[in-house]
């Protein structure tokens, strides 16, 4: 079995019973939000699910009340928390979720048994957080998806008014988790080590807790003096700190504006389907490709600039065609693609092109539309034309771009045409 990183339950705060509720109550600070998220990354009816790291089990609780056609197993490192969980369900009378005890590193479960895995706040204290991924993606059946849902303790819990002792709070907890082996700002790596076990890569967002929706006291059960105190205990934080910051976080909540927010990170990835992966090959620079959508409605062009734009798009993602309406990260577009076809639009249009406005503009239809608005407002109107003044933006297309950014773009093409004569 794996040794447990920098969680353990009965030591993380002062008292295992503490603890279990401010796991519990961790569970419920986000739920709202959580449940779209997982929705979004492909949780749906019917799948069999893993609860990876599920603790005393309230996110299988939750799921399971939410949708009874789920198949829920949690696995879990701790067998107080297995034993702690199985007692739960018991006792509210859920009798077809089981938890078994075994580790990501080393699950113990048949490969290719499950549609959906759920890590929530577990990667973070692993000690070789691939090593837990590449076994957990093990699990998927081909096309299954993985959501790992972390803390990045730079972008914690934050106040208005602020409770500068946060700062002092955050940097105990961070050098006290790594002391153990874990990684407290892991949330942004994400993205890097879900492809690194071999996942591609479908979704990072992030997921927020505001007091204005939910109320204060569920940031303090969430978060409590638990965790504080413990440090204190430890010899990670000063006592006179921890003093200052209870009485900061009086001062902060008797503000009739007071705000606590919390984000955390969810990275979303997917079990490449092996044939899949043959047919499209792997992409530059090691990325894979998300898979192709072939289920996209197709528009033809009906513009020469919009068949230009699409042939572009086409050739660079790999796709055989492009509708004028299917939006480029649906068909499988990425970044390091969004940059060749930046470099192959500017030789098109002889001008140059934000990459900002690729993304604000991401299908064919809105891109030539933005381009035409461009081009007209780069010429003189008739009127312009009359009294020698400047283009008038207000007379182009309606294409959604501001009068402001046709100019400053128009600015900006002529700036690179005089670069090209010189
Ligand atoms: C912070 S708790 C989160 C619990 C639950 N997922 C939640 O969101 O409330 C971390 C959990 O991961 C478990 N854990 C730690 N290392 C693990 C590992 N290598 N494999 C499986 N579970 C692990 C801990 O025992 C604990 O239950």
């Amino acid at each position: 079995m794996a040794h447990q990183g920098s969680y353990q339950v009965e030591t993380f705060a002062v008292g295992l019973d503490h603890e279990i509720r401010r796991l519990n109550a961790q569970v419920d600070l986000f739920w709202t939000s959580e449940r779209t998220a997982l929705e979004r990354a492909g949780l749906q009816g019917a799948m069999d699910v893993l609860d990876c790291g599920c603790g005393p089990g309230r996110l299988i609780e939750l799921l399971k009340n939410d949708n009874p056609s789920l198949r829920l197993t949690g696995l879990e490192i701790d067998p107080v928390l297995v034993d702690a969980a199985t007692a739960r369900f018991r006792s509210l009378g859920i009798d077809d979720c089981t938890v078994v005890q075994g580790s990501a590193e080393q699950t113990g479960l048949a490969p290719g048994s499950f549609d959906f895995i759920v890590m929530r706040l577990v990667l973070e204290h692993v000690p070789d957080p691939v090593l837990a991924l590449r076994s957990l993606r093990t699990l998927l059946r081909p096309g299954g998806r993985i959501a790992v849902i972390s803390n990045d303790f730079e972008f914690h819990e934050r106040t208005w008014p602020p409770v500068p002792e946060l700062d002092d709070l955050y940097e105990a907890y961070c050098a006290s988790r790594r002391a153990d082996g874990g990684d407290p700002c892991i949330g942004r790596r994400l993205p890097a080590l879900l492809h690194e076990a071999g996942f591609s890569l479908v979704g990072f967002e992030t997921e927020t807790a505001h007091s204005n929706m939910i109320g204060d006291q569920a940031f303090f059960l969430a978060e409590g003096a638990g965790i504080p105190a413990q440090l204190v205990q430890d010899g990670f934080l000063a006592e006179s700190v921890f003093e200052r910051m209870v009485e900061s976080w009086r001062t902060m909540l008797e503000h009739p504006d007071h705000a606590i927010i919390r984000p955390l990170f969810v990275g979303v990835g997917e079990n490449p389907d092996p044939q899949h992966q043959a047919a499209q090959g792997p992409l530059s620079a090691g990325v894979e490709a998300p898979p192709l959508r072939h289920d996209l409605e197709f528009v033809a062009p009906s513009t020469d600039l919009e068949r230009q734009i699409a042939e572009i798009w086409a050739e660079i993602i790999g796709v055989e065609q492009v509708g004028v309406t299917n939006n480029f990260f649906d068909l499988g577009g990425n970044s390091l693609m969004l940059e060749q076809i930046q470099i192959r639009l500017e030789e098109l249009l002889d001008a140059d092109l934000a990459l900002t406005v690729l993304f604000q503009f991401p299908t064919v239809a809105s891109l030539a539309a933005s381009r035409e608005a461009l081009d007209v407002a780069d010429r003189p109107t008739p009127a312009d034309r009359d009294t020698g003044s400047a283009p008038n933006p207000s007379t182009t297309s309606g294409a959604a771009v501001s009068p402001e950014a046709v100019s400053a773009q128009a600015q900006r093409r002529r700036d690179a045409a005089a670069r090209r004569r010189r």
